[in-house]
């Protein structure tokens, strides 16, 4: 048994090797004829873990199943970013538990965020026993061992690493679709923003090697994929930790020569967003000018109580000079309502803030104490009620900018990533436009296709349109 440990979780080790992942042959194929589902929660890297863990059952001959009542054996992917987050995973192990009461062959496990944490830990080893095994989001890689211990044996496997190890390279992936992609350029963060538990569940910061990176892509361009998103939680760290001078805005140059039709990046933080970055995303068109910059809070004493290294003045700088560099850029936000010690002046101005910035999305968050985290000692001052008001105050001013900016196309033809077919209707699709807007259109078109569509109407969430002659 391995258990999590926040005091190696916190330590930073720039020691680490890149090894090869291949899967023990003795696995291979070992349990052809079984089942999984798994169920994802949380950002882009548990999605893209997902896949991974999607292939590496599927090396072991699992098949995936839709109905998580059919299978053989059920993962939960977890986030521990937010209470909410918690409260899902939980809610579902409680239904897990009756079906396992139906089905005793049915193994479960539980890997993603959420097995980093010493709490949560406790808690299924105290009151889950039903769960057959815990993995940590360091050691994927070690599914089919963990696994196949897990339905020999009886006892709760449980394998957590709280220190991150090795960077593996070639996991094999079964990705979402055919057109998409996500690419990881760096994992981990080293940012240990106070209310923030991801440094504690994903390690260290660690770079992907520059080759091994463009060899992925190189190899999604060849597939005929259209879009790619450089993964990370804070990308804009890439490189520091292997190169001198090759950092996002050098990679991103390398990767937009490729030749992929639609790149963006994920997630990027105010603090340390380069100049190179803002030109090579103005020089490139094949570079998507969208940028999801998190703001938080609008109060330079808040983002301080954060950690968040930037003040509401440069963050504001920052963002102008993107407007004007990059020619109809689209910007999207992150913002915390509620944090300890944010009085209503401190709200004020984030409202402030959203008012000048009138980002085309933002996510908006009730301040959630995590175990562990240096802001969970704070005094958690603000009332629920209090963060429910500023939470719906803050999200009347941010849609108000959606629907606003999304009226401006209205006429407007853009290009547009066909991802699905909406409703049951005969050519009605859906798909995102070069600056990501969500928008439902009609006319003839294929799956995987970059179209030109018309703007014909615009919603708060999303645009109408129709294919364009
Ligand atoms: N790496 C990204 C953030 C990833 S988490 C960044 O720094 O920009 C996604 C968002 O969840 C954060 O931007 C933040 O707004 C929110 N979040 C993180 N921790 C939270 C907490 N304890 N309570 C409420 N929201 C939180
Ligand atoms: Fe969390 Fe901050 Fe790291 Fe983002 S940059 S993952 S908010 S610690
Ligand atoms: Fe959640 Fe972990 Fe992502 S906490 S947001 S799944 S890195």
């Amino acid at each position: 048994m391995n258990l999590p440990d926040y005091i190696e979780a916190k330590k930073r080790n720039k020691n680490y090797s890149t090894i090869s992942y291949n899967i023990d042959s003795e696995f291979k194929n070992k349990y052809k004829g079984k089942t999984y589902f798994i169920k994802t929660y949380g950002c882009q890297m548990n999605e893209h873990d997902t896949e991974n863990i999607k292939a590496i059952l599927e090396e072991m001959g699992y098949s995936e199943v839709l109905d998580y009542e059919k299978a053989d054996l059920v993962m939960l992917n977890t986030c521990s970013i937010r209470e909410n987050a918690h409260n899902k995973a939980f809610g579902m192990l409680g239904r897990l538990k009756h079906l396992k009461e139906d089905k005793p062959n049915l193994i479960i496990g539980l890997c993603g965020c959420m097995a980093q944490e010493v709490g949560v830990v406790d808690i299924l080893l105290k009151k889950y026993k039903f769960v057959n095994f815990v993995m940590g989001t360091h050691n994927i890689y070690r599914l089919p061992f963990i696994l196949d211990k897990a339905i020999e044996f009886d006892e709760q496997q449980i394998e957590v690493f709280s220190k991150e190890g090795d960077l593996i390279e070639n996991i094999p992936v079964k990705r979402e679709n055919n057109f998409k992609a996500w690419v990881n350029i760096i994992y981990g963060c080293d940012k240990f923003c106070t209310y923030c538990i991801v440094p504690y569940t994903r390690g260290g910061e660690r770079s992907r090697k520059k080759e091994s990176i463009l060899d992925e892509v190189k190899q999604l361009y060849e597939s005929g994929y259209k879009e790619i998103t450089l993964l990370g939680q804070n990308v804009n760290a890439y490189g520091k930790d292997l190169y001198d001078d090759y950092g996002l805005g050098e990679l991103l140059e390398d990767v937009a020569k490729i030749g992929i039709p639609r790149i963006t990046f994920m997630t990027s933080h105010p603090w340390d967003f380069t100049d190179k970055m803002i030109d090579v995303i103005a020089k490139y068109s094949n570079i998507m000018p969208y940028i999801h910059l998190p703001l938080q809070s609008g109060s330079s004493k808040i983002l301080k109580l954060m950690g968040r290294r930037y003040t509401k003045e440069s963050y504001l700088e920052l963002f102008d000079k993107m407007k004007k560099k990059i020619p109809n850029v689209s910007i999207s936000t992150d913002i915390i309502v509620g944090f300890p010690g944010e009085t209503e002046d401190d709200f004020k101005q984030t409202l402030e803030v959203a008012n000048y910035c009138k980002y085309d999305n933002a996510f908006t968050f009730i301040y959630s104490p995590r175990e562990n985290t240096p802001a969970a000692k704070l005094k958690d001052d603000v009332s629920l009620d209090e963060k429910e008001k500023r939470l719906y105050q803050l999200n009347d001013v941010v849609n108000k900018y959606f629907l606003e900016n999304n009226k401006k196309l209205i006429g407007k033809k853009v290009s547009v990533l066909v991802e699905g077919v909406s409703e049951k209707k005969e050519n009605n699709f859906f798909g995102y436009t070069f600056n990501n807007k969500l928008i439902n259109f009609t006319g003839e078109a294929k799956v995987g296709d970059i179209v030109l569509v018309e703007v014909t109407d615009a919603k708060t969430w999303s645009l109408d349109g129709k294919i364009s002659e």
